[in-house]
């Protein structure tokens, strides 16, 4: 993070007691009021009502061009910096979470619960490896997918779409990309003495991926994966484009070590009322309700609070990467923690809860007994969370999770084959790559049409026909300089198009409520 940006943070997080001073050892468990607005967040069940689609969370605005960086400003793992205070209004925050005596009754039974299957995951995880990772074919996926391919990857959060495209295409856009660097020595990257995670967003590599019909239709798949209400405006048939980065990383590299985090904001998943609402059966006490696959709430929830530098402006359903190289475990590929309800449940629940005795005065299974643990009324802290930032995760924070025996390599991965890993998906870079060739990968997440994602899509398109950074990346005049940069007109078919804000979304008399809605709103923010 640059030095602007911490002081950015520093402002808005405003004077507040140090975290360790906040952890009073005076412990009384307090049955709090429910407040209003937050407490009615949380207690409040939509479940058998037809309520209308929930207004969006404003976004930030305006959207305005970010710092100059790379992709070190965006990790606290990467640049170093620790956890900040709160401020105090993130103690009103908790306890309204926390909520009445009821809803601390449940969520102290939900804590036994979840750390009881959270102890008892980690051994299967270490023993299965790779085999927690559903795998599947294009055509598989695409034309007939299996009941429980679909449960695999509902439970797990990951899967791997083998041949997505072929191993030809892929090879040729490592090529071309490599020809585009070459031509263009002057491009930021991560390290900065040894560029492999690149500041180019508009090669024509990258355009020609990312409206590739086969890796579009994936993302309509895996979009097809969540449901929602008819009426509400979303489109799970029509994806839209999120540029992000692209690495090459080269054998040998230990500096790329992105620790576990989430995408997709950091505090914002308790903040915003949107947000929290997506989680509302665990913050309830209810964590083996919780369904991850709904977008009702999520596609109007405000992930970027704070304009920051790790933060995303759309509602991106699926993070995912498109392979140009042969990679397995160990060569520097993703990992991750093979268990969405599970691993949600517990970021969510953990800030709300904190340990009666440290870890140096306990045995592990001691410490980490439920026993061990009391709901937190008292401090501001939501572990490792942060204004502005990605959600990270580690032993000392989320114990539970036990992250350095559970984050699984993903099986190894051909030029074509895709890795897409659902939203809140806690997920890593392995620390060393010990492989012998490069670890290559295009990110290509997948994002449905909604009004707010069509909003950023608008500033992307922007940025795009200047050939500068995309609205949610570290700023400066990109690639407007360089050599060989794609255009709109290297852009081809109507979905690649329509994706990018180039074309008008079609009107059919076969659409439902709300993606015509989507549609229409699309096309009004876009100006057609
Ligand atoms: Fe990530």
């Amino acid at each position: 993070m640059s030095t602007t940006l911490i002081s950015k943070a520093r402002a808005i997080a405003g004077p507040s007691r140090s975290v360790s001073g906040a952890r009073t050892r005076t412990r009384t468990r307090t049955a709090l009021p429910a407040r209003r607005g937050l407490a009615s967040v949380v207690s409040e069940s939509s479940a058998g009502r037809t309520a209308p689609p929930p207004p969006p969370s404003p976004p930030p605005a305006p959207r305005s061009p970010r710092a100059e960086g790379d992709i070190g400003s965006v990790f606290a793992s990467l640049s170093g910096e620790t956890e900040q205070p709160f401020p105090e209004r993130f103690l009103d925050l908790k306890r309204s979470i926390i909520g009445d005596a009821d809803n601390q009754a449940r969520l102290r039974h939900s804590w036994t619960t979840l750390t009881e299957r959270l102890a008892q995951l980690a051994p299967e995880i270490e023993r299965k490896q790779q085999a927690c990772i559903p795998q599947t074919t294009y055509e598989a996926f695409i034309e007939n997918p299996s009941k429980e391919l679909i449960e695999d990857i509902k439970s797990c959060g990951t899967v791997i779409v083998r041949n997505a495209v072929s191993e030809e295409e892929a090879l040729q856009w490592l090529e071309e990309t490599r020809a585009y660097l070459a031509l263009n020595p002057q491009v930021k990257g991560f390290p900065a003495d040894d560029k492999q995670v690149f500041e180019i967003y508009w090669s024509k590599a990258q355009l020609a991926a990312r409206a590739h019909p086969r890796s579009l239709a994936v993302q309509r798949a895996l979009l097809t994966l969540f449901s929602a209400p008819p009426t509400a405006p979303v489109s799970l048939l029509t994806p839209l484009t999120y540029a992000d980065r692209l690495r090459i990383r080269n054998p040998g590299d230990a500096k790329f070590a992105l620790g576990p985090h989430s995408d997709g904001g950091s505090i914002e998943r308790w903040e915003d009322p949107n947000y929290r609402k997506v989680y509302e059966r665990i913050l309830q006490g209810k964590w083996e309700d919780f369904d991850a696959w709904q977008i009702e709430h999520r596609a109007v929830a405000n992930q970027d609070m704070y304009h920051g530098a790790g933060s995303c402006g759309v509602f991106r359903a699926f993070q995912g990467w498109t392979s140009m190289s042969h990679t397995g475990p160990n060569e520097g590929t993703l990992r991750v923690f093979p268990y969405l309800r599970e691993m949600t449940a517990y970021l969510m629940l953990r800030p709300l809860f904190r340990e009666k005795r440290f870890r140096a005065e306990l045995d592990h299974e001691s410490y980490l007994a439920a026993d061990n643990w009391e709901l937190d009324t008292e401090s501001t802290r939501f572990a490792n969370s942060a204004l502005g930032r990605c959600q990270e995760y580690n032993d000392e924070t989320h114990p539970h999770l036990e992250l350095s025996r559970t984050m699984v390599s993903i099986p190894q991965v051909r030029p074509g084959d895709q890795a897409w890993w659902h939203g809140d998906m806690i997920h890593a870079v392995e620390a060393n790559h010990r492989g012998k060739g490069p670890s290559a990968v295009m990110y290509i997440p997948s994002v449905p049409l909604t009004p707010l994602n069509a909003d950023y899509v608008r500033d992307q398109r922007e940025m795009f026909l200047a050939a500068r950074p995309p609205p949610d990346f570290p700023g400066g005049v990109g690639e407007s300089s360089f050599k060989g940069t794609g255009r709109a007109e290297d852009i081809e078919g109507l979905a690649g198009r329509n994706a990018m804000g180039l074309e008008p979304f079609e009107i059919t008399g076969d659409l439902t409520e709300g993606e015509r809605s989507a549609r229409q709103q699309a096309n009004k923010v876009l100006g057609f």
